[in-house]
């Protein structure tokens, strides 16, 4: 018989007890009978069980409920009880249903851990931030699989160190506590031959070799999985417990499901790093070339030194006025810097020239907006800077080069920085003039308004015109 059958008196006395009973609860016949329930189980009173149990023994009426019970093992089990009465006081059927309950645990918890995992695909694809990654897949680490601690080591391939780089749940431990040498020590060796290990008692695993970190933080079982992308190993996946751990089959199987999702975001977090830095190198070395081209070319035409950089920080100011983000500052800048890079397609023949030019040296001279665009346009980093040097001599009123566009058409950032330039310009001695005075270039700016300049630029340049000229 399967099920279990005992039979106790109105008094809790057991009575009888079949074999399958004497098997569900876990003592000796011998151990039972002729004893109350109290006896044989102290503190029975005060459960659940026993206060159904109470009630069938009053009400006569039969009852069902599910228990859990401990396995001598430690193992949690369940059993399905029928209560019912009988003329010598209860009769209690009893049906180990372990299995049907754990199969639903079991489903539940892998449900649980899917998500978890959902959660942590999600922090890897959608935050490159390491810091973040790491930290939301230990916390999920932690939660899911139930361990104290939880710690990453990531493998320095140069020093063949194992060196933690994300930790949750520690009380003493520091970071540094955690590292390790590729290789020594049971865990080392783990990582180093690519396995999943389970230590289920430290005090009994000498080759464990971080024994400060174990006493300090109290340990007693541990798990080691090395992560591993691609066949390059990139560290160890820990977890810590301080009472006795003793992972089944699918525990362990997560574990390793969370531990290459783990070695994924490694990888994916060290090309994105990379890649930004690679970027941001490029970036460095795009402005040094900028600077460069100008500084270049402000040489060549003398007189013009340190033009570029005063009309790009006037243009900047401007530009703030009409709200522009960051990203749009440094595109403004940018093409702030290079408005007269086609100019370095100039002769110096002409763009030195003392006098006025010629029709024909004119008409060269009008190409430089257009050999920007052609240096410029096959950079693609540089397009979005382009609108300063391809329309930075159009006119609002449409009489400008190389296009003839008209007002709003001419794009925002070419009409801010022209005013800006010719401000600049007029201040400036040039090879065919001598420099003009602030007083008149302010004069000139403001009668061009509506005609050469955008008049909303040159109203926001008013009162920085102003400053400059009280400071004299
Ligand atoms: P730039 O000398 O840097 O002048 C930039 C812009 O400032 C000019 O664009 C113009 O709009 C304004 N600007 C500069 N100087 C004067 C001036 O004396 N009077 C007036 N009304 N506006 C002035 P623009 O006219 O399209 O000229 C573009 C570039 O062509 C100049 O750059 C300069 O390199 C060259 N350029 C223009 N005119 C002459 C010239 O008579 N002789 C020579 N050698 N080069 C000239
Ligand atoms: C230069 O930027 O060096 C050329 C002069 C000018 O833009 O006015
Ligand atoms: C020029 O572009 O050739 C003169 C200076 C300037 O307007 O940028
Ligand atoms: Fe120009
Ligand atoms: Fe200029």
């Amino acid at each position: 018989m399967l099920e279990g059958c005992q039979i106790i008196d109105f008094n809790w006395v057991y009575l009888y007890l079949n074999d399958a009973a004497i098997v569900h609860a876990q003592k000796s016949r011998e151990e039972l009978i002729g004893y109350t329930m109290m006896k044989a189980y102290p503190g029975i009173e005060e459960t659940p069980l026993f206060e159904r149990m109470r009630k069938v023994m009053k009400d006569r009426e039969p009852d069902r409920m599910e228990n859990p019970f401990k396995y001598p093992n430690g193992n949690q089990g369940w059993f399905e009880l029928h209560i019912q009465p009988c003329p010598e006081g209860i009769l209690v059927l009893s049906q180990d249903i372990s299995d049907r309950k754990l199969a639903l645990e079991r489903a539940h918890d892998q449900l649980k851990r899917l998500n978890a995992l959902h959660q942590i695909d999600r922090a890897i694809t959608s935050n490159f931030d390491a810091s973040v990654v790491l930290e939301s897949v230990l916390k999920q680490i932690h939660q899911i699989l139930n361990l104290d601690a939880v710690a990453i080591l990531q493998l320095d391939p140069v020093t063949q160190d194992l060196r933690a780089s994300g930790s949750s749940g520690f009380k003493k431990a520091h970071l540094e506590d955690l590292s390790l040498k590729m290789g020594k020590g049971i865990a080392g060796m783990a990582a180093l031959e690519r396995r999943t290990i389970a230590i289920d008692d430290l005090a009994n695993e000498p080759t464990f070799v971080r024994r400060t970190l174990v006493e300090k933080e109290g340990f007693v079982s541990y798990v080691g999985a090395s992560l591993v992308s691609r066949g390059e190993t990139l560290g160890l996946l820990e977890g810590f417990h301080r009472s006795k751990l003793t992972p089944n089959k699918d525990w362990l199987h997560y574990f390793n499901i969370v531990a290459n999702q783990m070695a994924i975001a490694i990888v994916h977090m060290r090309t994105f790093s990379d890649l930004q830095k690679a970027n941001q190198e490029l970036m460095m070395a795009y402005d040094r070339t900028i600077n460069g081209w100008a500084k270049a070319l402000e040489i060549r035409d003398f007189e013009t030194q340190g033009h570029s950089k005063r009309v790009t920080e006037l243009s900047v100011t401007l530009a703030r006025a009409f709200s522009y983000s960051d990203s749009e500052l440094v595109n403004l800048r940018r093409g702030a810097m290079l408005h007269d890079i086609g100019k370095m397609g100039i002769p110096d023949k002409i763009l030195l020239k003392p006098g006025k030019l010629s029709d024909k040296e004119w008409k060269i001279m009008k190409q430089h907006p257009l050999i920007a665009y052609d240096l410029l346009s096959n950079i693609e980093f540089l397009k979005p800077a382009l609108d300063i040097p391809y329309c930075h001599h159009e006119k609002w009123d449409g009489s400008g080069y190389p296009r003839g566009l008209k007002e709003n058409v001419i794009p925002e950032p070419a009409r801010i920085f022209a005013v800006a330039d010719v401000w600049d310009a007029l201040r400036s001695d040039r090879p065919y003039r001598k420099h003009w005075s602030d007083e008149d270039a302010f004069a000139y700016i403001k009668k061009e308004a509506g005609t050469q300049f955008d008049p909303r630029v040159v109203e926001e340049f008013e009162p920085y015109a102003m400053e400059a000229l009280k400071v004299q």
